[in-house]
């Protein structure tokens, strides 16, 4: 292994050309996806052709009564909150740190965002989840933070002991499991990003999933007017809404879903090389002062969406996380990154003050967030490095020399001091 660091003009440990990490992966199967696609549909009206299929594969195998595409997670999200029926001055406890798409759309119903802070895996903290609860929360939101599942037996057993809905972003963690179970087939209802940098991409798109035949309902009320509301909206209350539903029009491009399709048949096959090459991370990673894996829940499998360990800045002399990520980008690792948009929530002027956005919060009593509230969230968020976990054997070559960099850069540090 070269020993002088590249930062300080060393040779650089990875001198592949990039990009060292592309995703999705664009095959021919992928482009006679979106090409067969164009001659099919490019509008899809109701509940057939490739959205019925996807939807079927999506519910059967997360065992789900209802699937719902959409074109984004993000309209997903809005989606599963009206189709739990949350209404002004509701509360919802949410994770602190998360992507702010988890929690954002709940300003559009006019229930309360209540911040709960997480345990050392970043996940929600259940335990404090019920410390949270008042006569106002209707549920609880819960993200499996870079595809590490939450402790969903525990969070299952509180939303059922105070009576709250339990819904799940599954956007990290396609093909996760807790206790064998899928993420995303835990709660009352899951969605999942299928945006572009996801396991299950179409570039953009959205799916929601639930055995709840109201939130199905509902969704399909708000997103999804005309056909699919006279298709699959039974109750009468709604029904008389069919034509327009709600009046807003969140379904996904069929392109895109012919994507999907093609992507998700690869799933199961991705999820085993990423599992092998994480443990290859951790193996090499575990050694190493300054840096610690993730912290994995006794039977959880993740779906590495990204391999996220913990910079310890006090095990290598002090020497600041960015100096660090400096040095490894300096030594050819442009993949590894310090998360920036994703952070905690209270960090955010939209959560400080979403009444500068939406008036209604001017009459609710809404936390005053500020830095500082969630003291293990933002300490999770500040010290994360994010590596991608590559899905193809192939891809072990590269892997290899980042680990390398790695370890080069760890055991130089204290040139950098
Ligand atoms: C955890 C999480 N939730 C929601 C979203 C929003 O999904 P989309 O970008 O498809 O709207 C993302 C996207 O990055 C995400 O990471």
């Amino acid at each position: 292994m070269k020993t002088d660091l590249a930062i300080l003009g060393g040779r650089p440990e990875v001198e592949l050309p990039g990009p060292h990490y592309r995703w999705p992966l664009i095959t021919p199967a992928v482009e006679l996806a979106v090409t067969r696609q164009l001659h099919e549909d490019v509008a899809i009206y109701g509940r057939y052709g490739v959205f019925e299929r996807v939807e079927k594969k999506w519910s059967a195998y997360h065992g789900r009564a209802h699937s719902l595409l959409m074109n984004s997670g993000t309209t997903g999200l809005l989606s599963m909150f009206v189709g739990a029926d949350l209404h002004d001055g509701d509360e919802v406890i949410c994770p602190a740190y998360t992507f702010y798409a988890t929690a954002s759309p709940l300003f559009f119903t006019g229930a309360v965002p209540v911040l709960c802070d997480s345990d050392e895996t970043g996940n929600i903290d259940a335990e404090k989840v019920e410390t949270l609860i008042t006569s106002r929360t209707k549920a609880v939101v819960v993200t499996h933070m870079w595809g590490i599942p939450c402790r969903m037996d525990a969070l299952l057993s509180v939303c059922r002991k105070h009576g709250l809905l339990l819904l799940e972003d599954s956007s990290h963690a396609h093909g996760a499991r807790y206790q064998g179970r899928l993420a995303g087939s835990w709660g009352d209802a899951s969605v999942w990003s299928l945006g572009g940098q996801k396991i299950i991409t179409g570039g953009e798109g959205g799916v929601l999933s639930t055995d709840n035949q109201s939130i199905h309902e509902r969704a399909v009320m708000l997103g999804h007017y005309n056909k699919r509301c006279f298709g699959e909206v039974s109750d009468p209350v709604l029904r008389r809404f069919a034509l327009t539903g709600m009046g807003l029009k969140l379904r996904a491009s069929p392109m895109n879903v012919a994507m999907i399709e093609e992507q998700f048949s690869h799933l199961d096959q991705w999820l085993a090389q990423k599992r092998k090459f994480a443990a290859l991370i951790t193996s090499r990673i575990s050694g190493l002062p300054g840096l610690a894996p993730p912290v994995v829940p006794d039977g959880a499998e993740p779906s590495w969406y990204a391999y996220v360990f913990q910079y310890r800045a006090a095990e290598l002399g002090g020497l600041p996380i960015q100096r660090f990520h400096d040095a490894l980008v300096a030594e050819g690792c442009r993949e590894t990154n310090l998360p920036t948009s994703t952070c905690p929530l209270n960090w955010l002027p939209l959560f400080q003050e979403p009444a500068g956005l939406f008036a209604k919060y001017k009459q609710c009593s809404i936390a005053p967030y500020a830095e500082g509230c969630f003291p293990v969230a933002e300490r999770f968020a500040r010290q994360a490095i994010t590596l991608p976990v590559w899905a193809r054997a192939e891809d072990e070559e590269i892997l290899v020399k980042y680990l390398n960099a790695m370890e080069k850069v760890v055991r130089g540090h204290k040139q950098l001091l």
